[in-house]
């Protein structure tokens, strides 16, 4: 209740009604690439269930470990990267936590690939003789389980009795993904199963492997669910698709009689804004599917892949972004006003805030600690403002950045402090985009109140500067980053100042002028500039196009700056 109301509150007498777009709803947490403790797990849910999420999906092994405890098989929980697993009892008590809060918990345990700490612990798994360690690096492995051997389905189907009932919903996911086959490829034996059984190839054998997973787990109450490799014909109808690539295997999967559930466009480790994720819709194009079809879309889910993320830091990865995609799996398709969005994402960020979760209060700690001791409480708030002005770099770009890094490397770089997105950043760009777009006369009060903002930010970026040599080591790293931007904004500001004086830039110097900013855009350190489409509308519009170009076409040339890059 808030204290705004004072110690008298009131509740409006009304009727609600409100109803869930889709069943299925997840938040998909891989507990392997790093291990979280039973109270973040928790605080999850809490947020979860705040927010109308109903499903778990645990990720709970992967090439980097295997984390359940097995009695039968304890070698499993044994040999991962580091030394940590839930035990048997902290798993109930979360099935327990989460389905008091409305929330199922769908385990996944990733077969044939992504199994190396399987290897690890039980090396004759493999059609290789090991001895594997388990994973410390991202990436895809090349050691898969064997299908070919009898006694792989005889571990699976005791591994499977032993762990099956400690999750009482009806479905079990198996993953599936990314298994290149190189093992398989260059193994006689498996190419000579292969050939006896005439599955034909590879993608054949897969799916024997996984058909004998099913009836396992049919045998111990459940339905499978795997990422949408796993599509095969001897599949049974009551399994449920995970499509994480393309429309093309989402329809497929709904043409072949499955059941669906979405995460591409979902994948919320890859630092895409809110937005680009609100802007998804699980549900394809009218004309694509039959309503039975449609009906089988069961929902989405958000992935936090954990190869990034340490207990500190995978809040500010999940909240409050993870709120916005919420909205999209439960209010109607046509609630789609991205300003209203954010306006109410921040004061659900804070809701959650007071709720216990902290992905605000653990990235200031993050921020304190990278400021260091030397710093003054003004030159804190200056590193907290500059890293308000960044984000990290998109998709898979972050490794490039850190070549050296592993599980055991610390998640303490400037870039683990910068949010996800910059809301900040986003409100100054949309002003930008508003103002460019109107191709008649720019509004001079407008612009004017850009430049304020663009002179706001070199601010900051000028006293981050100052402070650099009392900030610590890895904050300091960034001072080049800092140049950069006051480089960036310095275009944008003369194309400001261009403006604000009825001018136009000539063809060569708008093309220099570009060309400085697109320097200045590099990023550094896996950190990026979020407000350089604006910027870049902003050179656009000392050009000559803006008053020679059609309404339209105008326009269409400024959105285009602002569309996220292409897929890779
Ligand atoms: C996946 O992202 N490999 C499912």
């Amino acid at each position: 209740l808030p204290l705004s109301q004072g110690d008298t509150w009131l509740l409006p007498a009304c009727h609600i009604e409100d109803q869930p777009r889709f069943p299925w709803r997840g938040l998909m947490i891989d507990s392997a690439r790093h291990y979280f403790p039973v109270a973040v797990i928790k605080r999850q849910l809490d947020a979860m269930a705040l927010v109308k999420l109903n499903v778990l999906h645990w990720h709970l092994s992967d090439d980097h470990a295997f984390r359940l405890e097995s009695l039968r098989y304890p070698l499993l929980h044994q040999h991962g990267y580091d030394q940590h697993y839930y035990t048997r009892a902290e798993v109930a008590d979360i099935v327990a936590y989460a389905a008091a809060r409305g929330i199922r918990v769908v385990p996944e345990f990733d077969l044939p690939g992504h199994s190396r700490a399987w290897l690890a612990a039980y090396p004759w798994l493999s059609c290789e003789p090991g001895p594997f360690l388990a994973g410390r690096k991202p990436g895809i492995y090349r050691e898969v389980v064997d299908p070919s051997k009898e006694e792989v389905y005889v571990f699976l189907q005791e591994l499977f009795t032993e762990i099956a009932p400690l999750f009482p919903d009806p479905y079990f996911h198996i993953g599936g993904d990314e298994v290149e086959g190189h093992q398989w490829n260059e193994s006689a034996s498996i190419q000579a199963f292969i050939r006896e059984k005439g599955l034909g190839n590879n993608e054949g054998l897969q799916a024997y492997f996984n058909t004998r997973l099913a009836k396992i787990l049919a045998g111990l109450g459940k339905k499978i669910m795997g990422w949408n490799e796993i599509l095969h014909p001897t599949l049974p109808k009551d399994s449920v698709i995970h499509v994480w690539i393309g429309q093309e295997a989402l329809l497929k999967s709904l043409h072949e009689g499955y059941s669906v559930v979405l995460s591409k466009g979902y994948y919320i480790d890859l630092s895409q804004p809110s937005w680009y994720h609100y802007a998804v819709d699980p549900m394809p194009a009218a004309g694509l599917l039959s309503p039975a079809e449609q009906s089988r879309i069961l929902g989405a889910e958000a992935t936090m892949w954990a190869e990034f993320v340490s207990p500190d830091s995978v809040e500010s990865r999940i909240w409050p972004r993870t709120a916005a995609i919420a909205e999209r799996y439960w209010s109607p398709a046509h609630v789609r006003d991205t300003a209203d969005m954010y306006r109410r994402l921040e004061i659900v960020s804070r809701r959650l805030e007071e709720a216990g979760l902290t992905h605000e209060r653990n990235r200031s700690a993050l921020v304190r600690q990278l400021a260091g001791d030397q710093a003054s409480a003004a030159e804190v708030a200056t590193l907290d403002a500059m890293l308000d002005l960044v984000e990290p770099v998109k998709r898979y770009q972050r490794g490039t950045y850190f070549p050296e890094f592993t599980s055991y490397s610390p998640l303490t770089h400037m870039v683990d402090a910068a949010r996800p997105e910059s809301i900040r950043v986003w409100r100054v760009a949309q002003q930008i985009k508003a103002l460019a777009r109107d191709s008649r006369g720019l509004d001079k009060a407008g612009l004017a109140a850009v430049r304020e903002q663009l002179l706001v930010m070199a601010r900051t970026l000028a006293d981050f500067d100052d402070a650099a040599a009392r900030y610590t080591p890895k904050a300091r790293e960034t001072l080049p980053l800092s140049t950069r931007l006051q480089a960036a904004l310095a275009e944008g500001i003369r194309a400001v100042d261009t403006l604000l004086a009825g001018a136009r830039a000539d063809e060569a110097a708008y093309r220099q002028s570009l060309e400085r900013l697109e320097a200045a855009a590099k990023p550094h350190l896996a950190l990026q500039f979020p407000l350089v489409p604006a910027l870049r509308a902003l050179l656009l519009c000392t050009g000559s196009q803006r008053v020679t170009a059609p309404d339209a076409e105008w326009q269409a040339a400024v959105d285009t700056l602002f569309l996220p890059p292409p897929e890779s």
